[in-house]
């Protein structure tokens, strides 16, 4: 694994890395060895892995291939709670569903305790559906006590993100409020450019993560990887901007073809 060691812009350079990878195949392989090894870590160190998951064609094979016996065995299941970065505003079985592909690539193929899965109701009016999904956040990311508007106390032990050809992540798109919301974790909101309503976390949730990591791959994102990690800062334009973790790690796993406009370290 070649480490890049390029430093993206963000409120902590020294906790951010890109790791560039020859092709697909290995940054599959290498997701999924990351996921299992913060598993483990967070297993050990609290008895829980809290994890989001993101949507879209990129992570597909990476949760196929964690649920593979050679992979499925090494996650305590038990302990691991399952969560979604964003949904579609679709029923559970329709194909644009997130919650649909990771169920069928993943979690049906593995002995995760069905309450463990937080499934994003998609199925429900968007801003009740966010709004109820926030509050199970809240249980288990505020403080006890807290007020319902307070900043998160602790945070995922992963997140994983894609980036839209368009430089969004999650379903924090250009133009849109939810990339500088302020107090909500989870917000709703129809997207014209997909002709949908999307629900998603906010970067106040997203950035209290100990570990955040987009997975990105294919010549398509090379220009947007680029004007993210090198360019000047403008989150309202390139959401995933937006992602700059207050105090946990933030990765960048990504295929050569992603990277090629990349300027040498
Ligand atoms: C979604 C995802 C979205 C995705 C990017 C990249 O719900 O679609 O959350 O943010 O990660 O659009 O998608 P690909 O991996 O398909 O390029």
């Amino acid at each position: 694994m070649r480490n890049a060691g390029v430093v993206p812009a963000g409120a902590h350079p020294q906790m951010s890395i890109l790791q560039v990878f020859p092709d697909a195949d290995s940054l599959t392989q290498a997701a999924a060895e990351h996921i299992v090894g913060v598993a483990a870590e967070a297993v050990t160190a609290r008895g829980c892995f809290t994890v989001a998951l993101a949507g879209g064609s990129t992570p597909r094979p990476v949760y196929t291939l964690l649920g593979t016996p050679a992979f499925a065995r090494r996650m305590n299941w038990e302990r691991v709670q399952v969560f979604w970065g964003d949904e579609r505003g679709v029923p559970p079985n329709d194909p644009r569903s997130n919650y649909r592909f990771a169920r069928e690539a993943l979690l049906e193929r593995v002995p995760l305790p069905p309450g463990n899965v937080h499934r994003l109701r998609g199925e429900d009016p968007p801003v009740r559906a966010a709004a109820a999904y926030e509050t199970i956040l809240r249980g288990f990311f505020a403080a006890p006590g807290a007020p319902a508007d307070a900043s998160p106390s602790s945070g995922f032990d992963l997140i994983l993100l894609g980036l839209g050809a368009d430089g969004h992540t999650a379903s924090l798109f250009p133009g849109h409020a939810a990339v500088t919301e302020r107090v909500r974790w989870v917000v709703a909101e129809y997207v014209a450019a997909v002709s949908m309503w999307r629900i998603t976390l906010t970067p106040i949730l997203i950035n209290a993560a100990a570990n955040v990591t987009f997975l990105v791959a294919g010549a398509d994102k090379a220009q947007r990887l680029h004007e993210v990690l090198e360019g000047r800062s403008r989150p309202e334009v390139l959401p995933a901007q937006a992602v700059q973790p207050t105090r946990g790690r933030l990765r960048w796993l990504v295929d050569a073809a992603a990277a090629h406009l990349r300027q040498a370290p």
